[in-house]
């Protein structure tokens, strides 16, 4: 019988096996710290060579519906997690009857659906803008009269870099709602939020409650994809504080056992507004890798194993600047890699991915140095060189 962490048993033995349910970069990204490790790793995913794939020790391919398919991950894992928050909550938890599901499958449910994971903040008290449930075009025209503008329209469900997503700048006669109807069981509106800038703070919890937080992140959207994660964030220290804070009450109210990433709104009277939750490593968090003492990959498995939380302090000042598509597609297929790397302390991350499309997430690079203006001016000039643009 596996070591089960949740009852307090000893720790999983290196060699066990950590079954991932999606083969994305940040699964491929926890395989990777965990073969540091010692650990193995299964991977499920529709694709053969996911990026986590091609770093794993066996791989189920089928959909992630496929419920005897995450079975069989469940029955050749020691212990699950899921790298993305859209894996399918039914097959997920029927793999959990068989093997130990960190985070829990509730914590899923909750964090897939926006009305539900909304719900959930304001119930624990915890701040987050205006919002009400969408399910009828009178849903909607009650909404934009409650609601200050402008506003936001989202899918409930399975939305992701900002698709699903219409912005309302004035009160229209239900176009936008039309627009998304059907798309999503639900559709939630939100206030606009009108913010200064955008943190997230990723927070680790372990099966006996400690917990921990990464530094706080600093995140500039480009077309609602994250571009560039800045750290330390710009703001005063209390602010930091408060956000790390914040990050902890998230992780303790909804019992994540795990990692989960709080994407907030610093708003222009200096509020903290909780934008969204994702019960697994983040983007945002990519800087850990090189910035921090450990990552917060390695924190995961460190959780998801039963081991001690490892010491999240920073080295230095950190820029994480995605990779998206358009790199390639720009350079006609061939990025200048040999330009970005000539940047001093750049550090260049590829998921292994063998299509290139616009607003695809590639590769990513993190550059450290003592301020965080030189990170920020060289992992620009880094990405640049890459995209053939310096
Ligand atoms: N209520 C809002 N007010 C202001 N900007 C928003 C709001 N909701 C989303 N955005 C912008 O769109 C981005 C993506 O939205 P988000 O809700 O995080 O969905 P996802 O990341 O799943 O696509 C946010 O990071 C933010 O820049
Ligand atoms: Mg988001």
């Amino acid at each position: 019988m596996a070591a089960d962490p949740f009852r307090g048993d000893e720790p999983l033995e290196p060699g066990s096996v950590i079954g991932i349910i999606g083969g994305g970069q940040l699964g491929r990204m926890t395989a990777i710290a965990a073969r540091q490790m010692g650990y193995r790793i299964a991977v499920l995913d529709p694709a053969e060579d996911s990026p986590a794939a091609q770093v794993a020790d066996r791989v189920v391919v089928a959909p992630y519906a496929d419920r005897d398919a995450a079975r069989e991950l469940a029955r050749m894992s020691d212990v699950l997690t899921y790298e993305f928050e859209n894996a399918d909550a039914d097959a997920a938890e029927a793999a959990g009857e068989l093997t130990p599901l960190m985070p829990s499958g509730s914590v899923l449910r909750t964090t897939q659906n926006r009305v539900m994971e909304k719900g959930a903040l304001r119930r624990n008290g915890l701040p987050t803008a205006d919002y009400r449930a969408v399910t009828s075009e009178s849903d909607y025209m009650a909404g934009l009269k409650e609601i200050s503008g402008p506003w936001v329209l989202k899918t409930a469900t399975s939305g992701y870099d900002g698709k699903g997503q219409v912005v309302i700048k004035t009160a229209d006669g239900g176009e936008a709602y039309r627009q998304l109807e059907g798309r999503s069981p639900a559709l939630i509106l939100e206030r606009f939020v009108p913010f200064k800038l955008e943190m997230s703070v990723v927070c680790a919890r372990d099966g006996s409650g400690n917990v921990r937080t990464f530094p706080a992140s600093e995140n500039i959207h480009s077309n609602s994809i994250l571009d560039t994660s800045i750290v330390p964030a710009r703001v005063a220290p209390h602010i930091t504080e408060r956000a790390s804070d914040l990050a902890i009450a998230v992780a303790e109210s909804l019992d994540v056992v795990g990692l989960i990433a709080i994407e907030m709104f610093l708003t222009q009277d200096d509020e903290l507004l909780v934008n969204e939750l994702a019960p697994r490593p983040h983007n945002s968090g990519h800087y850990t890798i090189e910035a921090c003492h450990t990552s917060q990959y390695e924190q995961l498995v460190r959780v998801l194993c039963g081991l001690p939380l490892g010491s999240v302090e920073m080295q230095q000042p950190s820029v994480m600047v995605n990779l998206l598509g358009e790199v390639w597609v720009d350079t006609a297929n061939k990025p200048d890699w040999s330009g970005a790397l000539s940047v001093p302390g750049a550090s260049l991350h590829l998921y292994g991915k063998s299509e290139a499309r616009v607003g695809r997430k590639m590769g990513h690079i993190t550059v450290m140095a003592d301020t965080v203006e030189e990170a920020l001016a060289r992992a620009t000039e880094s990405r640049n060189r890459a995209w053939r643009r310096a």
